[in-house]
């Protein structure tokens, strides 16, 4: 089998945060495998065992939920099998047409979006919204206004669930992709007022093993 190319990959990303062009690559990885979907490197094919407790503890019937830069579609399908009315987007037309086709027969809405320019009817309209991965791919100011809009689709009373890569504060500074800190994803309580109510810093099983956080904050009903 082919080896995935990181170098090449990091190359290429680097190239294009330098110029001004946070997300234009992201189509590449899904259009290089070719209508394979379970060759997309970076993609689990199974949802994060916190989101699966999430789901099993809280009610979905009623609620809509929305899952930012959907990649191949795992995360949305166990919320829909949840019984979420969910929305799932990306930036990637590829991603989506991977999506749709493996998806055919599910009741996602499945959608090519841009998070920083997302349609005006989702602003504060989701019950939950999850975000994987996606901040950690973008640079700079990106990550600033990835985590503003992510908390501009909650609802009053509503949650966003977080799991991305993790890094202690001053290290890992240049990798891509690049890690959020503690400072960083503590920026959904200071910056937007969400309430932490559950957070977990832990391990994967890979080999050498990689830290994640995974975190939900809500959104109160007086904001
Ligand atoms: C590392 S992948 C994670 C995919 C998926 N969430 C997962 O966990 O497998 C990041 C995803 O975010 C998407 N993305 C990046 N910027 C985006 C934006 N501005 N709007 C929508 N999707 C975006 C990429 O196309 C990619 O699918």
């Amino acid at each position: 089998m082919e080896e995935f190319d990181y170098k090449a990959f990091k190359k290429m990303v680097k190239e294009h945060q330098q110029n001004d062009e946070p997300t234009s690559w992201c189509n590449s990885i899904y259009e290089d495998v070719k209508g394979d979907y379970t060759k997309v490197f970076w993609s689990d094919l199974e949802s994060n065992p916190y989101l699966l407790e999430y789901i099993s503890n809280n009610k979905a019937e009623g609620k809509k939920a929305i899952v930012v830069g959907c990649g191949v579609g795992d995360d949305a399908f166990s919320l829909s099998e949840a019984g979420y009315k969910v929305t799932a987007f990306d930036i990637s037309s590829a991603a989506i047409d991977l999506c749709k086709k493996r998806y055919e027969n599910s009741k996602i809405d499945f959608l090519v979006a841009d998070l920083f320019d997302y349609p005006i009817s989702w602003f504060e309209d989701y019950d939950l919204v999850y975000e994987c991965n996606t901040i950690q791919v973008l640079a700079g100011k990106y990550r600033i206004l990835a985590r503003e809009k992510i908390s501009s689709l909650l609802k009053k009373d509503a949650s966003v669930l977080v799991s991305c890569r993790s890094r202690r504060e001053g290290q890992q500074e240049n990798d891509i992709p690049k890690p959020l800190d503690k400072k960083e994803i503590n920026e959904f309580v200071h910056k937007d007022k969400l309430k932490e109510v559950f957070f977990v810093s832990y391990y994967d099983t890979q080999e050498p093993p990689i830290c994640h956080f995974f975190a939900e904050y809500k959104k109160s009903i007086f904001l």
